[in-house]
């Protein structure tokens, strides 16, 4: 179906008359900010902007101006760190609520999910006396061996918009500042210090930083961490293109760019490249550290002697301490601050609800889940994952829980008449961040007694996947190989040998190979779950929980069929100096779809133990705001027996575009609840300008005349467009 749109040149200057927002500005608060700066020395203003300790900065005891504190993570508040050393504090009164990991929020395609686990991350943050959550991470996933993937939300700029907007949101309406991180280009651990990356505006524009956009322009994130790695020679934590040109001057940011941990290397580069507040520096980010360093910080004595020395303007001091005092108004010296709360029973139920929503079904062979939880059969559960605690490790996320009920124990009390047995199978070794401990048992006597267990069975539930040790889903390293490490494939092979009644349950936060694939009747995709991680797979093996999660990443068949492993070691990792996204705006799905390279698993792709129909699809027009949208509707209907939900998804095409574009890019999703035989309307709004691509020859973003295709489905994987519609020029 043709749709005839308004011509192109009404529409361009319609666009660009849109103004972009602003993060508000109250003037009472500017005033008070002036009023307070007026009062301040130079060596007040300097002792602002640097790490006074590991996790916080000075205020101005003279005056009440408090110190301003930090705490990682983006999925539960990090254990107390001592003053000066990585070493934990050891308080007794530091344990917390552990979510799930950012990439099972990702997999619930859920935006009021994402709202609601940030006002809770905030509330934990408030009760624990914090100001800055150093949280969400929102760097897109582009290579599966990438360390820290499973902190962050997936592989396409739409989707980790749409939830870390929603995310921040809550996070500050309880007077903590979020802190998106990390601007920008960290998207691999290997060389995280230094590489340099390089890569065309487009692809920055269109893929690496949407989602940081979205965090200053939507909503209004009161700080920004710089990357550890370079752009285009110059060190993320003071880059003038990322930080002035694009944050501060085009997107008017006007919070506090914090740098990484040790991310900062330049005086001059700091003060005229936009950092305004350096932490870590003299360290890795983790482990190693120079001995209470703060004062020999490049925003510390070099930046006031040069100021003394007339070298440097102290205007330029005082739009950073402005900047620090503008996230003070907004957080310790905010009127009415919301009290906190912490480890309470919502928060609990919270992160298991996330986790059920994320969990992600794969396969599902002869109705081998959900299994009848009154049944007396006889399950063998192998598998360290089953019982690892997987809160710990990974480097700065990670967590002192309060609570964590392994799977085993969640399974143990979801299936009370069953006959459970427990084998380990395989063993990884300790937690320990930089290194690989190797286990303490011997791995053949492991296998032996899963095998034996695995013939005794009615069932085998195999709970494998990655951990959050080195060289696994952990910060700080990559990882060495895309298979499942510890010989779990080749247990599995075993296992279905003695007893095809096996299903995988992967826990990880990243694709791994699965040469077994074909030997399973069941696959579930399993994240870091946090706290309530058995109950909530419990739930979903048992059914009481019908699962609706998607990938927010593509599961390729091999590790060279990934966009960032096509283009040989300059793509990934680099040569140790430089790297270059070779595979450009083609990442995931992009790469996928249109390289005509399947994925095992696509982007959005998630089974139900129900089915779901689209049809009815149609498209209009219409003015909402001054502006032009796309709307397009269909219905979803549940046509199986159980009642469950669905993420429908909508992308969009160009085809004789005048650029290279993706096949297809997401531009809409709905997570809708549907009983069985129920059916809904759906209405997606479309804005124009989201149709638009990054015009490197004129850096700016152009609106192309039509046809373009509308593409409606339950996964990325739609091979034919629903609808067209047509943009004509004057
Ligand atoms: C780490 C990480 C960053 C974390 C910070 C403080 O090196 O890169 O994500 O928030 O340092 O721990």
């Amino acid at each position: 179906m043709i749709q005839r749109l308004l011509p192109i040149s009404f529409l361009t200057i319609f666009l660009l008359g849109l103004s972009t927002s602003t993060s508000a500005q109250d003037t009472k608060v500017e005033v008070q900010i002036d009023s307070i700066l007026s009062q301040l020395s130079t060596e007040e203003k300097i002792a602002l902007c640097h790490a006074q300790s590991k996790f916080s900065s000075a205020g101005v005891p003279g005056i009440g101006i408090p110190e301003l504190w930090l705490t990682d993570g983006p999925h539960g508040i990090r254990e107390e760190i001592s003053w000066d050393s990585w070493a934990p504090a050891a308080w007794t009164n530091d344990s917390i609520t552990a979510f799930p990991a950012l990439t099972c929020l990702a997999a619930s395609f859920d935006p009021n999910l994402a709202y609601e686990y940030g006002r809770a991350l905030g509330e934990e943050a408030r009760y624990r006396n914090k100001d800055v959550l150093l949280g969400p991470g929102v760097n897109i996933y582009r290579s599966p061996l990438n360390g820290r993937n499973f902190e962050y939300l997936g592989e396409d700029p739409y989707l980790a918009s749409c939830l870390a907007v929603p995310y921040i949101q809550g996070v500050q309406s309880m007077g903590v500042a979020a802190c998106v991180k990390h601007f920008a280009l960290n998207n691999q651990e290997k060389w995280r210090e230094h590489i340099d990356v390089q890569i065309s505006d487009r692809a920055l524009h269109e893929i690496y930083l949407p989602a940081f956009k979205a965090a200053v322009q939507e909503a209004e994130v009161w700080s920004l961490m710089g990357a550890y790695n370079q752009f285009r020679g110059q060190h993320c934590c003071h880059n003038k293109t990322l930080l002035i040109d694009i944050l501060k001057e085009d997107w008017r940011f006007d919070g506090v760019v914090i740098s990484d941990w040790g991310g900062t290397h330049n005086t001059l580069q700091a003060v005229y490249h936009g950092l305004d507040l350096e932490m870590g520096t003299w360290t890795n980010g983790l482990t190693s550290s120079k001995a209470n360093a703060y004062d020999s910080y490049f925003l510390a004595s070099p930046f006031l002697e040069k100021i003394k020395l007339g070298e440097i303007d102290e205007e330029e001091l005082n739009k950073k301490a402005r900047r620090i005092l503008r996230l003070m108004m907004r957080t310790s010296l905010a009127p009415n601050r919301p009290r906190g709360k912490m480890n309470n029973p919502e928060h609990l139920a919270l992160a298991q609800e996330v986790a059920e929503s994320g969990i992600v079904l794969l396969k599902n062979q002869n109705q081998f889940f959900p299994l009848d939880t009154n049944s007396d059969i006889k399950i063998a559960v192998i598998g360290e994952n089953a019982i690892r605690s997987m809160t710990q490790g990974g480097g700065s996320s990670a967590l002192k829980a309060k609570i964590e009920i392994s799977p085993l124990t969640g399974l143990i009390e979801a299936f009370p008449n069953a006959e459970i047995s427990f084998s380990m199978g395989y063993a990884s070794g300790p937690p320990v961040y930089g290194k690989v401990i190797a286990s303490p048992y011997d791995a053949d006597s492991l296998v032996a007694d899963a095998l034996r267990k695995a013939k005794e069975a009615d069932i085998v539930l195999f709970i494998g996947g990655l951990n959050k040790n080195h060289h696994q889903d952990c910060e700080g390293g990559d990882r060495l190989s895309f298979d499942l490490p510890f010989g779990q494939s080749e247990l599995i092979d075993k296992i279905t040998a003695l007893n095809p009644q096996t299903a995988v349950i992967l826990i990880s936060g990243n694709a791994v190979a699965m040469p077994w694939l074909n030997k399973v009747p069941a696959l579930v995709q399993a994240w870091y779950l946090g706290s309530q991680s058995g109950p909530a797979l419990a739930n979903i093996l048992s059914g009481k929980v019908n699962p609706s999660g998607k990938l927010p990443f593509s599961f390729p068949k091999k590790l060279r069929d990934n966009a960032a492993h096509s283009f040989g070691a300059i793509s990934y990792p680099g040569d140790s100096l430089e790297q270059h996204y070779l595979e450009d705006i083609l990442i995931g799905y992009r790469w996928h779809d249109t390289k005509n390279i399947p994925a095992l698993f696509p982007f959005g792709f998630g089974l139900s133990y129900t089915q779901f129909a689209l049809s009815n699809f149609k498209s209009s027009t219409e003015y909402a705001k001054g502006e032009l949208q796309l709307i397009v509707k269909c219905e979803v209907r549940n046509i199986g027996q159980f009642n469950g939900q669905e993420v429908v998804q909508l992308y969009v095409g160009k085809a004789n575009s005048a650029v290279e574009r993706a096949q297809k890019e997401l531009k809409g999703f709905q997570k809708v609840n549907l009983k069985a035989g129920e059916t809904k309307n759906l209405v997606f709004k479309i804005p124009l300008n989201s149709l638009m691509y990054y015009d490197e020859k004129s850096s700016a973003w152009t609106l192309e005349e039509g046809p373009y295709q509308i593409y409606l489905g339950q996964s990325s994987v739609i091979k034919e467009a629903q609808l067209s519609i047509e943009l004509q020029n004057s």
